[in-house]
C-alpha cells in the first residue's frame, strides 16, 4: 500500500470508474464513489456487496450524494467522467475547492493532457494524468496505466502517483514529455483510426479486420470488439478530441460511427455495437 495515499475518491462511476474502484479496493484502499446518476451508482454498490462476500475484498467502496462529500478526507481523486473538456474543467474546479490541500487530482481522460485542465485548479503542482486501460472481464483493468505530468506538476506528486499505480500492481507507463494520447493509447488510437476508415469506407468487413488482428497478434479480441467493450459513444468522443486537437480532417471519425451512436447502438452496454452481444 502507498504510504501517502489511503483514501481515494472517484468521480464518475461508469465503465472505468467502477473498474478503478474495484481494483483499488482489492488493494485495501477505501474508495469514495460519486456519479450524477445516483440510482445506477446505488445499483452497483448493492451488487458489489454480494461480490465482496464472495471475493473477500479489503477496501470499502462507499457511494456519495455530492462531490463535496466524496472528496473531503481523501488523498487522491480520480476524475472519470465523459470525455468533454468543459465538463472536466468544471469538475476539476469543483474538486479543487473542497479537496484537502495535500490531495492529488488525476484525470483518467483518454486524450486530454492534464495541462488543459490545470487552469481550473489552484493546486497546479498536484495534478496528473493517470490513464487506465479497460480489461477483458466485466470489471477488469489491463495491467498498466499511463502517468503524465502537467506543466507545473511537482516531482513529488509524480512519484506519489507512480508509487500508487505500482501499489495496485499495474505497470506505470511513464510519459516523458507531454503527449496527446500518452503512451499506448496513442498507438491504439492509430490502429483504431485506420480500422474505422477501412470499415466505413467499405474496403473490408469488420469481421475480416478483427480476424486479421487476432491471427497476427494472438489477442482474443479484434479492434471492433474492443471498441464495443469501450463503448462507441466513448470512442467517438475520444476521436473527436484528437480531431479537435489536430484540426486535420483526416482525423475526423466516420459519419457511420456517429449514425450508430445516434440510433443508440453503443456497444456492449446496449447489447449491440459492431456485434450483437
Ligand atoms: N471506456 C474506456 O475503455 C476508457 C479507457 C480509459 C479511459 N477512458 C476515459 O475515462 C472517462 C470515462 O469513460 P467511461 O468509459 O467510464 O465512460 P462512461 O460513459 O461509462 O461513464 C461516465 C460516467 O460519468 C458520469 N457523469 C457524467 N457527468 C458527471 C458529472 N458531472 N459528475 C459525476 N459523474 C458524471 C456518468 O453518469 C457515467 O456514469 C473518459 O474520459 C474516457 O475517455 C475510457
Amino acid at each position: 500500500m502507498s504510504d501517502k495515499i489511503k483514501i481515494i475518491a472517484i468521480i464518475g462511476a461508469g465503465s472505468m470508474g467502477k473498474r478503478i474502484a474495484i481494483k483499488a479496493a482489492a488493494y485495501n484502499y477505501d474508495v469514495h464513489l460519486y456519479d450524477i446518476d445516483y440510482a445506477s451508482l446505488q445499483k452497483f454498490i448493492k451488487s458489489r456487496k454480494n461480490q465482496i462476500k464472495a471475493t473477500n475484498s479489503l477496501g470499502e467502496i462507499t457511494s456519495y450524494y455530492s462531490i463535496d462529500d466524496a472528496v473531503t478526507k481523501t488523498d487522491l481523486i480520480i476524475e472519470a467522467i465523459p470525455e468533454k473538456l468543459d465538463l472536466k474543467l468544471e469538475i476539476f474546479n469543483q474538486i479543487d475547492k473542497v479537496a484537502p490541500h495535500h490531495a492529488i487530482i488525476a484525470t483518467n481522460s483518454s486524450s486530454f493532457p492534464v495541462s488543459k485542465l490545470e487552469d481550473a485548479v489552484k493546486r497546479k503542482d498536484k495534478v496528473l494524468n493517470i490513464h487506465f486501460y479497460i480489461g477483458a472481464g466485466e470489471y477488469a483493468l489491463t495491467e498498466m496505466a499511463d502517468i503524465m505530468k502537467g506543466t507545473m506538476t511537482s516531482n513529488e506528486t509524480f512519484e506519489i502517483g507512480k508509487n500508487w499505480i505500482e501499489s495496485i500492481e499495474l505497470r506505470p507507463l511513464v510519459v516523458k514529455k507531454e503527449s496527446y494520447g500518452f503512451v499506448y493509447n496513442r498507438i491504439w488510437r492509430a490502429i483504431k483510426k485506420e480500422c474505422l476508415k477501412v470499415w466505413a469506407e467499405g474496403y473490408a468487413d469488420l469481421k475480416d479486420i478483427d480476424a486479421a488482428w487476432k491471427i497476427t497478434t494472438k489477442m482474443s479480441d479484434g479492434p471492433f470488439m474492443i471498441m464495443d467493450k469501450i463503448g462507441l459513444d466513448v470512442v467517438y468522443d475520444i476521436e473527436m478530441s484528437y480531431f479537435q486537437h489536430s484540426g486535420n480532417p483526416d482525423d475526423k471519425p466516420p459519419q457511420a460511427l456517429k449514425d450508430m451512436i445516434d440510433k443508440g447502438i453503443l456497444g456492449l452496454k446496449t447489447r449491440e455495437g459492431f456485434y450483437k452481444h
